[in-house]
Formats: C-alpha cells, structure tokens, sequence
C-alpha cells in the first residue's frame, strides 16, 4: 500500500503564495512517481491570516498544524501590515508558530551550487566547494526574551538563554557534526554578553559527550568576516536565534542568491519547513520569484520529516540538472544562463526530472 502524509501547506504573503505552489507542484510529482500520497490541508499565517481574521496566528492554525506529519511554509509579511501593533503583526505569526509547535532548531545549510559559480559577487576560488550548516537556535534568544517594552522615552528587549535550552540546540549541532565533518563553530559574543559567556561554557560541557567533534568558538562579528573572507573553514556554524538570522542571510550570498536557501524548524513535535528568504513584496504577483529554496526546503522535509529519502534525492538532483541546463531565474541569471525562466517554469522543469 501507498504510504500516506498529511502536509500542512502555509502560503503565506508576497511571493509565498507563487514559491510553495511551485514547492507542490514538485511535491506532486515526485510522489506519484515515487508512489507515495501526499495529503495538503491549507491553513492561514501572517498576513493572509490578518485580513481574513483579524489576527496573524488564528487558533486553527495551532491546531491544524499539530495534526500534520510535516508543514510547508512561504513567507509572510508586507507594507500594508507594518504599521499595526507587533502582537498583531505577520511577524510575531511565525514566531508564534514556531514556538507552538517547539520547533527550537532551525537547520539552514549553505551549499554552492558549482553550476552557479558565477552568480555569486563572490571570487569563485573563494566560495567553490562551500557546504556549511547554519543550525540557529529558533524559540528563544533575544526574539522571545521577557521583559520587553516599547515606552515613551526607551524601549528594551532581554536576550536569554537557559541552560535546557542551549544543551537541546547544541546536541543538534553536534548529531549533525557526526553526520558531516565532525566540526563545529559555535558563534556567540562572549567576550562582552553573560548569555554568551553562559552560551559557550554550556555548549563546551555538552562537547564533553561528543570527544570524536572538534569544537571552536568565535565572536559573532569575526564570523560575519570569517563567512566571506573563507567560508570553507565552516563546517556546522551553532549560534543562537538573533546571530543565526543575520549569519544565515550572509551565507546565502555564497550561495549566488538568498532564492536558494531552504530550512528546516525542528524540534520535539512537527516539523516546519520554509526558505530562509521573506516575503518579497516588491516582485510579489510578477512570476519572476525564485522558487528553488521552496522547493530545496519541500526536499529537506521529505529528507528529515517523512523519511522519503529517495524522493528529496530526486528532487536535489533535478535542482542541479535544471541549473546545469542553464535555467536560471532572474536573481541567478549569469553569463552561463541560456534560458531566463519564469517561477512557474522553473517549476515544471524541477517536477518533470524530479518525476524521472
Ligand atoms: C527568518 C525571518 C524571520 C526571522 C522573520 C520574518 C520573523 O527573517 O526566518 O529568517 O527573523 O526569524
Ligand atoms: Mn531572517
């Protein structure tokens, strides 16, 4: 018998909605081919959530997701949402969501497609070769830490880190060391923050458990530096939730485009899959979004939710073939591109070898 998935599909706004129906058009394909039944249940976050309800995190959201084996994710946000109050905002949405559903690791790799050498503003014998996992703490941090106020005449948010909180998202770093080049380079500011100080004497007692990891630590402004001055140095990159967001941004232009970048929100329960790139409402609706990160983070969620390992496979082999055929879209195209696609065509091309 066929098995059988319930995938929660969140579109989101701006691109969401264009990216995740190229993600499932992939998604489709493959699992015909493939013969597995992927079952989709729609449900509402961010700004679509907002003006159909009136809120970012609508209470069947929480609980539709809970039901799923795996969840699918666009990007949320816009203009027309920026002036309401942060609760109501798209944002404090996914933040909300992600804490609902625990998801506390957020694995971001960094590959360099060879094919895409030359999209990069990088020098190619700099980033050739690059393959780095960014795994950021996702549910706690400065994002979530208590007190918070906006007032009149300041304003202030609390950067915190538990000792339950740093262990979990460092022996994920450290499991997925195992699996790749057994090194780690946890990120942090210590030499001038007592979380950071905490951060890194906490993720040194866990390296005690890992004696096979070689584990370095390094200043957060270093790593920015170190990322494009010799980003092959990176083998597993921890750092915590604010660190995470803007060191994950920098890796995606190793990449050539931030279009390219695909996560996936684990944790204890179900897991969220989303690019790493917003909402981008400046090219919302014009068919010309880059839709491969959506379809690389459909491909880690067949990979570490289902188990279909052959399925994401097939789905990375047919991003590399596409891109070795020259289809690029507009933010990838290059002197080696032969043919500048649409979002929707680059779909087809990914559904039609992924199905082979
Ligand atoms: C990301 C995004 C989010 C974050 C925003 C949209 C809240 O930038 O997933 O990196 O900061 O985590
Ligand atoms: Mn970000």
């Amino acid at each position: 018998m066929n098995k059988s998935y319930k995938i929660g599909i969140i579109k989101g706004d701006g691109i969401g909605p264009e990216i995740v129906d190229e993600a499932i058009k992939v998604l489709d394909a493959v699992s015909v081919a493939q013969g597995c039944n992927l079952k989709y249940t729609e449900m509402l976050l961010g700004g679509a959530a907002i003006d159909e309800t009136g809120i970012p995190l609508p209470k069947e959201t929480i609980k539709g997701v809970k039901k799923c084996d795996a969840v699918l994710f666009g990007a949320i946000g816009g203009e027309k949402w920026d002036k309401l109050e942060r609760h109501l905002r798209p944002e404090s949405g996914l933040l909300g969501l992600r804490k609902e559903m625990g998801t506390f690791a957020n694995l971001r790799p960094a590959t360099v497609y060879d094919e895409l050498i030359h999209a990069s503003t990088l020098k190619p014998e700099v980033i050739k070769g690059v393959d780095l996992m960014v795994v950021r703490e996702l549910t706690g941090g400065l994002y979530f830490g208590q007190p918070r106020a906006l007032l009149k005449d300041k304003a202030y948010n609390t950067m915190i880190y538990t000792r339950e909180e740093v262990e979990r998202i460092a022996r994920v770093a450290f499991d997925i060391a195992m699996k790749r080049q057994k090194c780690i380079c946890s990120v942090d500011k210590a030499n001038v923050l007592e979380v950071s100080q905490f951060w890194r004497e906490t993720v040194e007692e866990i390296a005690k458990e890992y004696p096979e990891v070689e584990l370095t630590h390094m200043y957060v402004d270093n790593a920015a530096m170190q990322l494009i001055r010799e980003p092959k140095q990176f083998d597993v990159i921890l750092t915590g939730n604010i660190f995470g967001d803007i060191l994950s941004d920098a890796a995606s232009m190793l990449s050539g485009s931030i279009g390219l970048l695909p996560s996936a929100s684990i944790g204890d329960g179900v897991g969220l899959f989303e690019p790493i790139h917003g909402s981008a409402p400046d090219i919302a609706g014009q068919g010309i979004a880059n839709p491969l990160a959506t379809i690389s983070s459909a491909s880690m969620m067949l990979r570490y939710a289902l188990g279909e390992i052959k399925s994401a496979d097939k789905i990375d082999t047919a991003i590399k073939k596409a891109l070795k055929e020259g289809y690029r879209t507009g933010d990838i195209s290059d002197h080696d591109a032969k043919e500048i696609v649409t979002c929707s065509e680059m779909g087809d091309i990914i559904a039609e070898y992924a199905s082979k």
